[in-house]
């Protein structure tokens, strides 16, 4: 059978080809984490649950020009490939993707762009204009590439999650998405790349995004969803950070509530010096 001691890492769409080849001629399966690289536990969760529950997982790395609606943003995405294949020493039937942005939007790629509906102009939607659509492109390009069994995704980005299952849906792909929890910190703060651009302050001060959503969620059925926001909101401005948007939505529309229900999903983004945070609690 096909084995691979440790981590190879391929850069082109005819590499992916032969390695694919190579899965179909022994029946093995294939997970897929899309990344865009800066790789940390949350990633590591991801891919360690997909070489759990297929005989091959491949992680693509390619920061995607198209979903970011700041060019300094862009700039400013933590990049460094030696380290992420560094972190993945040791896994073995693993394969990391990087390819060059001719090689994944080749001219003429076929892509007719989705309508997301309603569930793609609230929240981040509302906020990073593009984004999503960008989203959209790459994973579609990716799902095609990869043909992947399954593909998994961290809930701390719960839009994007449903927006995914949505592409997968609409697109007619195979792949089956799984959802993974977010990973916290021990201090609570939500694992993400962004963080590495955060000073030991910021870092402290950012606890008071997850403080807010375990205070929303405390004070589920003892006052109104309106009242649990007005006080998280003041709650918020006590603190560092910038707000931008603090919302109690329904998990499945992401409609915002008026009233509790049996599970909602408080959602948040805001600012900590010049790093955009997101984070959201379901409860
Ligand atoms: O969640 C991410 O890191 C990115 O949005 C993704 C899914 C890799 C697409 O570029």
């Amino acid at each position: 059978m096909f084995r691979m001691a440790k981590v190879t890492l391929i850069h082109t769409s005819q590499e992916l080809q032969q390695f694919h080849e190579k899965l179909q001629e022994d029946s093995l399966s294939l997970g897929f984490v899309p990344t865009m690289g800066a790789l940390h536990h949350g990633h590591l969760s991801l891919i360690e649950k997909s070489c759990e529950e297929n005989d091959f997982t491949l992680v693509s790395i390619f920061v995607n020009p198209k979903q970011f609606n700041s060019s300094e943003d862009l700039a400013k995405y933590p990049r460094d490939l030696a380290s992420d294949i560094h972190l993945l020493d040791g896994l073995q039937n693993c394969v990391v993707f990087a390819p060059s942005e001719a090689d994944l939007y080749p001219a003429n790629d076929g892509f007719i762009p989705m309508d997301l509906g309603s569930i793609g102009r609230v929240l981040e939607g509302a906020f990073r204009p593009g984004h999503f659509e960008g989203v959209v492109h790459v994973v579609h390009n990716l799902f095609r590439l990869v043909g992947a069994n399954r593909a998994y995704f961290g809930q701390k980005d719960f839009q994007q999650l449903a927006i995914i299952r949505l592409l997968t849906k609409h697109y007619g792909f195979q792949t089956e998405i799984i959802a993974c929890p977010t990973v916290r910190e021990t201090s609570g703060l939500a694992m993400s790349s962004r963080n590495m651009r955060l000073s030991e302050q910021e870092r402290k001060d950012a606890l008071m995004i997850i403080e807010v959503l375990r205070h929303i969620a405390s004070m589920k059925n003892k006052q109104t969803v309106q009242e649990a926001l007005s006080e998280s909101t003041a709650l918020f401005s006590s603190g560092k950070l910038t707000l931008e948007y603090l919302a109690v939505v329904d998990p499945e529309t992401l409609i915002e509530l008026t009233d509790w229900q049996e599970n909602q999903i408080c959602c948040i983004a805001a600012h900590c010096g010049s790093v955009r945070l997101i984070d959201n609690l379901l409860f």
